[in-house]
């Protein structure tokens, strides 16, 4: 058989972009995920300690025991970043580190260690941005409860004061939460992280707290002189498979509800939105939320972080059974992805990106965004001259720096961007099968090397822009 030769047609060159000045260029990490020393100087056990012990639940029973080392490597690692010319580092602060019992008595040399990483990324220029929880919860805490109950809302308010207590003077970003929809969906919904558990109502429950969690540490936060005040959300672009079809139009609007503006509406506008509510009291009585409680989760927000991968499309389809981290999503199927995906088959479609900054933008207007995560899981490691040749991340992240260049032309006020993640790390339930970073991390030798995709990247933070 002879194949028909087509001409490659001439797709234009994309042209060089400039982003505006004082545009933050930074990378993103978390906690549990590339710390280590998870039972050195204190620090108690997590909920991601319980469930990666568990059998079953994360890839060939990984856990992030010994992860990338960073508790002790952290110089080093930072000195990597000066190299990359990074402004800015997102990091998280385990909370088992500093309440090991999640209330109470304070660890002190567990604020010790955020005290000489926040000093060390000072020395060499970078700001420090914290996020204050990305999902290692203190276990005890989840034995009461967790987050399907107020007073661990309660709790992170105490606990953001005392991290704020102590590096309050240096810390450029106060982030309350880390992707509060994964909290509650993946938590307590379909369960696939930690604490592993699969009940609606506990994940309705837990949407709740978390919304609160952030009011309570924002006003706290506030009261005590923190400036830039944030909390990083992962919404989704959620489409109508066949937006001339009403019942997929219908599908959507429930998925977008319960995923996106569950969160959105309290804390941008101070109220759930009505038929949010009504879709959700099939699930649970909402006796949950108190009286006064929208007016506590809508605190004043500096800036909105937005972790973006993947878009989703959704239509009407009788009998389809539903997903666990969409509460009441029966009788609406999820499109698996089209086209391009990455190794977690993540679909990729960044036009999406810029759709969804630019609804945000018009929906609540006034907010300013940062994207606090964006890049891509691909397998690559060094190749034989030490290089890894890592061109389909570099494609990713050029291809969303353009969108996020449209979304500014559309009028978005985005401030900056985070790569996820500056080294590959554990990647939850996968495990350390996927690699996010765009430097290599070898978990034998936990040996640091840049990936091409870093070498790329210093170069659009010198330029300010890509070529
Ligand atoms: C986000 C998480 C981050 C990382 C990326 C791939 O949901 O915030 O920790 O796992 O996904």
């Amino acid at each position: 058989m002879t194949a028909t030769v087509t001409s490659t047609s001439a797709q234009p060159a994309p042209t060089g972009i400039t982003f505006p000045e004082g545009f933050v260029w930074g990378a993103a990490t978390a906690s549990y995920q590339i710390e280590g020393a998870a039972r050195e100087d204190g620090r108690g056990p997590s909920i991601w300690d319980t469930f990666s012990r568990t059998p079953g639940k994360v890839y060939a029973g990984h856990t992030g025991d010994v992860a990338c080392d960073h508790y002790h490597r952290y110089a080093d690692d930072v000195a990597m970043m000066a190299d990359l010319g990074l402004g800015a580092y997102r990091f998280s602060v385990a909370w088992p580190r500093i309440q090991p019992d999640g209330t109470g008595p304070v660890n002190v040399r567990g604020l010790d260690f955020y005290d000489r990483l926040t000093d060390e990324l000072l020395a060499k220029g970078i700001d420090p941005v914290v996020t204050l929880y990305h999902w290692d919860l203190p276990q005890t805490l989840e034995d009461r409860g967790g987050w399907t109950v107020r007073e661990t809302a309660e709790a992170f308010a105490e606990y953001a004061q005392i991290v704020h207590r102590r590096l309050g003077d240096r810390v450029a970003t106060w982030t309350t939460l880390n992707e509060p929809w994964c909290s509650a969906y993946l938590g307590y919904g379909n369960g696939i992280h930690a604490p592993g558990v699969q009940n609606p109502a506990a994940a309705l429950a837990a949407v709740h707290h978390l919304n609160l969690a952030h009011g309570l540490a924002a006003s706290a936060l506030r009261s005590a002189g923190a400036r830039n005040i944030s909390i990083t959300l992962n919404p989704c672009e959620v489409s109508p498979l066949d937006p001339a079809n009403p019942a997929d139009v219908e599908a959507a609007r429930v998925i977008d509800g319960v995923a996106n503006r569950i969160f959105f509406d309290p804390l941008l506008t101070g109220r759930y939105p009505a038929d949010v509510l009504e879709h959700i009291a099939r699930i649970t009585d909402l006796s949950f939320i108190r009286d006064g409680d929208e007016a506590l989760i809508h605190q004043p927000l500096d800036v909105l972080g937005i972790n973006f991968y993947t878009p989703s499309y959704v239509s009407a389809k009788a009998g389809a059974p539903g997903a666990g981290d969409y509460p009441g999503s029966q009788g609406i199927a999820f499109r698996p992805p089209v086209g391009p995906v990455t190794d977690m088959n993540w679909q990729i479609e960044p036009a999406s990106l810029t759709r969804l900054l630019t609804r945000i933008h018009r929906d609540y207007p006034g907010t300013a965004l940062m994207i606090t995560e964006n890049g891509a899981a691909y397998p690559e490691v060094p190749a034989g001259n030490g290089e890894v040749q890592d061109l389909r991340r570099i494609e990713y992240i050029d291809a969303h720096l353009r969108a996020c260049h449209d979304a500014l032309a559309d009028g978005v006020d985005l401030r900056g961007y985070f790569a996820w993640s500056l080294m590959d790390n554990f990647e939850w339930a996968e495990g350390y099968k996927k690699r996010f970073g765009i430097v290599h991390v070898d978990y034998t030798t936990q040996e640091r090397v840049l990936k091409d995709s870093a070498k790329w990247y210093r170069e659009v933070i010198r330029r300010n822009g890509l070529e």
